[in-house]
């Protein structure tokens, strides 16, 4: 099979797996508040997350590395979706056009469909500084994301299984690199001890890349003759990452995983991110029902989002923080044992 036939799989696979049927957010209730005082069309979706400006709180998430022809048509719809809707987009791992230069034009295409947007790099944690740069450089990104996918490489039988220099590498990238970098996990959500270790070398941006939607344990084990089901499950779920990251140090939080809709971002922004990434949802209209459905499935997030702000009368994304909520089910009990223990 073909690398690049062996990459479209990839995508059936992980857009095609059963979703859990137990929804973290659904844990997050957020209280009604009736009286309105603002004019929805003045809401604004502007955001800020440390040092990056964004039109939007959504981003669309990093997927889809690797060359083709294919890989580039949906980096091209992708980023067209994104600067009609004026959200920002994160490109898949850029370490094989690092490694094949042939590959490059998957990713350029993405900054020439977009000039003015907000575009994200993406590595592995693996990548040295001048990679890093090298990735940053390719797109004119505004920030770098650095993936860490210690079980998805773990379950892949070809994967990596050296992870002894990861922490100095990821050090050295945050302290040579001149815009914002950050970590992500890929569907297993970060822990506040993660956190603080990653905040003791320097980082200041995560993505908490949580449990609940794409699981890549499940995508990788299809591929295994005797598949390692056990992990499943393995993971910390988005919400509760995101309560875990933001309980100690001033980190800038974006949420991901398993997002389902704009009313599941406005949640997340209640329990303190300042932005979301939805990847698999979006690439799956996207491939099944073509770009313009995309652009529609984007506004109608936006517009759920901007509901959810006019009804806590929250005038920006940032207003969102802390707004009152009741957490039940699971993610109560991650509260009471985790974070206000
Ligand atoms: C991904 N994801 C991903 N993440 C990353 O940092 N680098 C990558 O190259 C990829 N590649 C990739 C391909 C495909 C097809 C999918 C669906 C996803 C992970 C992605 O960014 C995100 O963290 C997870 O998919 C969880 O978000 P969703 O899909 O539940 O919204």
């Amino acid at each position: 099979m073909s690398r690049s036939k062996r990459k479209i799989d990839h995508i059936r696979h992980a857009l095609g797996h059963e979703r859990a049927p137990y929804n973290h957010f659904d844990d997050v209730n957020i209280v009604h508040q009736s009286l309105a005082r603002l004019d929805f069309n003045q809401i604004t979706l502007k955001a800020q997350a440390g040092e990056l400006n964004l039109s939007s709180p959504l981003f669309v998430n990093a997927m889809t590395g690797g060359g083709g022809e294919k890989t580039r048509e949906i980096n091209r719809d992708l980023a067209v979706a994104a600067k009609e809707t004026g959200i920002g987009m994160a490109v898949g791992s850029q370490m094989s056009a690092i490694k094949r230069p042939e590959e490059r034009s998957t990713y350029e295409i993405v900054r020439e469909m977009n000039p003015d947007g907000v575009v994200f790099a993406n590595v592995g944690s693996e990548a040295s500084l001048q990679q890093a740069v090298e990735a940053v450089d390719m797109i004119d990104a505004n920030a770098l994301q650095i993936h860490i996918n210690t079980l998805q490489e773990l379950i892949m039988p070809e994967g990596d299984r050296d992870f002894s220099s990861r922490m100095s590498n990821i050090q050295a990238i945050v302290e040579g690199m001149d815009r914002p970098v950050i970590i992500k996990e890929v569907g297993y959500g970060m822990s506040m001890e993660t956190a603080q270790t990653l905040y003791d070398i320097g980082v200041r941006y995560i993505d908490v890349g949580g449990r609940g939607g794409t699981n890549f344990s499940r995508v990788e084990n299809l591929r295994r003759e005797k598949p390692l089901s056990s992990f499943n499950n393995w993971g910390i779920p988005t919400p509760a990452s995101i309560l875990e990251v933001k309980s100690s140090q001033t980190m800038h939080v974006f949420a991901s995983g398993g997002i389902r809709h704009g009313l599941d971002g406005a949640k997340a922004a209640v329990l303190g991110a300042s932005g979301f990434g939805m990847a698999g949802s979006l690439l799956k209209v996207l491939m099944e029902e073509g770009r313009e459905a995309l652009i529609e499935e984007i506004n109608h997030v936006h517009q759920e989002f901007k509901m959810a702000m006019m009804l806590l009368n929250a005038s920006s994304p940032e207003e969102l923080h802390q707004k009152p909520h009741v957490l039940t089910g699971e993610t109560r009990t991650w509260q009471e044992q985790r974070i206000t223990k």
